[in-house]
């Protein structure tokens, strides 16, 4: 009998589609952050590093857009770094790390990258670790090299439209698991604890975030422009925005 394999181009369209029922311009965003990424190497060989790059969306997509792109795809959750290793393969280097550890650069393959791109994931830390983590960028980009980061950031100056906002995204996407169009966060992980191969990865994910999720503390760009700009970097500002999203660009 064919021993069972993961399938990673299936996991990862399934990952996915489960996240484009959260941000269903999710495309767009990716596109912005490699847009900035395009402006820093001016299409020469490019060194990545996709941080919290869980199964490897970005990665794949800097790998279509980019000829030469040397990638460090990071995160710490053993099943979503499965899929990106099933798919990615040698076409990028994966490093388990933790970011609410000061040491997490120290298991980097590189110092000096061209970019390093995150999405959706630094709404996990907490305030002061986000703030050091910040501080600590500077040492993984070569001068000149961009950090973007696409997170929720609503927008202070809009408090009830961005309620509406919220509440109209929320209902569009319950309409969608209505109809089954895609996965709610723990039916997607209940579907991956019955693969045999992820099953036991699901479980020490679990142990790893015992709760569905992180702190969940979001706040606005400015915050994230101020931090950016206090732990060093030159140019700050907002290179892209999605009703109550956006992502906030620095160049070291
Ligand atoms: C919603 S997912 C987004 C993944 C990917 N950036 C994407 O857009 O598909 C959030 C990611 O952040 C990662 N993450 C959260 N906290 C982390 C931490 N302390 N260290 C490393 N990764 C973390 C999670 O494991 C997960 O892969």
């Amino acid at each position: 009998m064919t021993p069972y394999k993961l399938n990673g181009a299936a996991w990862q369209e399934s990952w996915d589609r489960q996240q484009e029922a959260y941000l269903p311009d999710r495309e767009q965003r990716i596109t912005a952050m490699l847009d900035v990424v395009d402006t820093v190497t001016g299409g020469g060989p490019l060194r990545l590093l996709d941080l919290a790059g869980g199964t490897g969306s970005i990665s794949l997509r800097a790998l279509a857009r980019f000829a030469h792109v040397d990638i460090t795809l990071l995160d710490q959750d053993p099943a979503l770094l499965a899929i990106a290793a099933a798919s990615l393969g040698a076409r990028a280097t994966i490093v388990t790390a933790d970011l609410r550890d000061p040491a997490w650069a120290d298991r980097l393959p590189h110092r000096a990258y061209d970019a390093v791109l995150v999405a959706t994931a630094l709404h996990w830390l907490a305030p002061a670790r986000l703030t050091e983590l910040y501080r600590e960028l500077p040492a993984v980009l070569r001068p000149g090299g961009a950090f973007v980061n696409a997170d929720h950031m609503p927008d202070p100056q809009l408090p009830e439209l961005s309620r509406r906002l919220i509440a109209r995204a929320d209902a569009r996407r319950a309409a969608r698991y209505a109809a089954g169009a895609a996965l709610e966060w723990g039916d997607w992980w209940e579907r991956a604890a019955l693969d045999p191969v992820l099953a036991p990865l699901v479980a020490e994910r679990h142990r790893i975030y015992p709760q569905p999720h992180g702190p969940e503390w979001l706040p606005e760009a400015t915050w994230h422009l101020d931090a950016l700009r206090a732990a060093g970097f030159s140019e700050t500002g907002i290179v892209w925005r999605g009703g109550t999203d956006a992502a906030v660009a620095a160049i070291r």
